[in-house]
């Protein structure tokens, strides 16, 4: 069931209209589904009813408060990369034994702090970080649990920016040299290896480099076991992709059929780090036509959401989709929807036929739940956009607009400048 339907002409988010949510915070804002961020949440995790599983929400995709407590109710654990991340997670009263912590750069501070929430593992990603966490680990009187991530040099064959388990790329330890850094890590005292980790990508259409990825990294643990380590927990990192456009991704049920069959006999408990394919389809940002310009070579449609807001389409050329909030209007013009932003690289859509939207109008740009509000900035002064998220026909404000006081909070002029 979509949640984002219209009724009539007009678009609705659960039992709202998303024109009586605009009437009230004005534009442009992001728009959850709690029904939606619930539904896929639980279609994820019920795909892994069969085996043992914990599922750590990928907190990058969306990390508002409120989205995360929909998922910790539902059990959820969270993959974190960063204080800041931990911070949120501690915040939305998630249990620290369902963290994990990847990322290629962590800082003392930042281990120090995980290590005191006792979280469940570090995804360690060089050999100098296994003595950094043994050293801070040391420090603290702690033992931390440690998985490994291994690059298992599987192509995603996604786009380069989000491919990560290849050779090149700065992710992970390659797959051969990991028995020697797992050997290491396991005569350092501070240090319990528990795992093995491995995330090869994002928006991935296919099963198959998922399968290719869990059947070198099933060798290792088989590897890692034979040499007397208690590998027990294996996390596969997240990657699933969604239908932006016209993608035909497998669902939950497809992807954990493979990776089930996969680690067959295998006897671990699975660890996923999903982002996109939980958040992605549950969000749009709704913004506001300001100006029609119609060019002789081009139409441009202005709106008020720009590549701040919603950095993707610049970013990665990506494709968002964009609707007529009111669908009354049948006719469609082929225009680029464009933001404010002094950039030409500031645009939602480029050469895209949507409907002949006019100046006032509210247009959705689609799909924009994930890795949309958290690579926000405020480019240009602009105050990042509020967050709003309907639960049946409630409308709740989970983050208010900036205001301009916040744009400047923390900067100073010195007195003898
Ligand atoms: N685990 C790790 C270690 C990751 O690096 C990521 C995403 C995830 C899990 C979640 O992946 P997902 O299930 O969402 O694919 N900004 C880009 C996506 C960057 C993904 C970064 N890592 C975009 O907007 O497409």
């Amino acid at each position: 069931m979509n949640h984002f339907q219209y009724r009539g002409d007009e678009l609705c988010c659960e039992e709202v209209p998303v024109r009586e949510i605009a009437a009230q915070v004005g534009t442009p804002f992001y728009l959850y589904s709690h029904a939606t961020l619930t539904r896929h949440m639980e279609a994820f995790t019920s795909s892994f009813a069969s085996v043992p599983h914990l599922v750590c929400y990928s907190i990058k995709a969306n990390s508002n408060l409120a989205v995360l407590k929909t998922f910790v109710n539902r059990g959820s654990g969270f993959d974190i990369v960063s204080g800041g991340e931990l911070f949120r997670a501690m915040k939305s009263g998630c249990d620290p034994k369902k963290i994990v912590y990847s990322g290629v750069g962590k800082k003392d501070y930042e281990i120090e702090e995980a290590l005191n929430a006792d979280i469940l593992m570090f995804n360690v990603e060089s050999s100098q970080e296994l003595e950094t966490i043994n050293e801070v680990a040391g420090r603290l009187g702690k033992k931390a649990g440690i998985a490994i991530r291994v690059n298992p040099d599987v192509d995603p064959q996604t786009h380069p920016y989000i491919s990560t388990g290849m050779k090149k790329a700065k992710f992970g330890i390659n797959i051969g040299q990991a028995l020697e850094d797992y050997r290491r890590a396991a005569k350092m005292p501070n240090l319990e290896v528990i795992g093995v980790d491995c995330h090869i990508g994002s928006q991935l259409t296919k099963v198959s480099p998922f399968v290719d990825a869990v059947k070198k990294v099933r060798e290792l643990v088989e590897a890692l076991r034979g040499e007397g380590h208690n590998i027990r927990y294996l996390d596969l990192g997240g990657g699933l992709g969604i239908t932006y456009k016209d993608e035909n991704p497998p669902s939950p049920a497809d992807y954990a059929e493979a990776i089930i069959e996969a680690v067959r006999g295998l006897d671990v408990t699975l660890v996923f780090e999903p982002g996109r394919v939980i958040a992605g389809n549950a969000g749009i940002l709704v913004t506001k036509v300001l100006f029609v310009k119609e060019g002789e070579t081009k139409n441009f449609v202005i709106v008020d959401a720009a590549m701040n807001d919603l950095a993707r389409p610049a970013l990665y050329g990506s494709y968002q989709g964009i609707q007529a909030v009111n669908r009354a209007v049948k006719k469609t013009i082929t225009a680029d929807v464009v933001g404010p932003i002094c950039e030409s690289g500031d645009f939602m859509a480029q050469d895209r036929e949507i409907p002949a939207l006019r100046q006032g109008d509210l247009a959705a740009v689609t799909s924009a739940g994930a890795y949309g509000f958290t690579m926000s900035s405020n480019y240009n002064s602009r105050p990042r956009v509020p967050e709003v998220m309907v639960k049946g026909d409630r409308v709740m404000v989970v983050r208010e607009r900036e205001t301009y006081e916040d744009l400047v909070r923390g900067e100073s002029i010195p007195e003898d400048l």
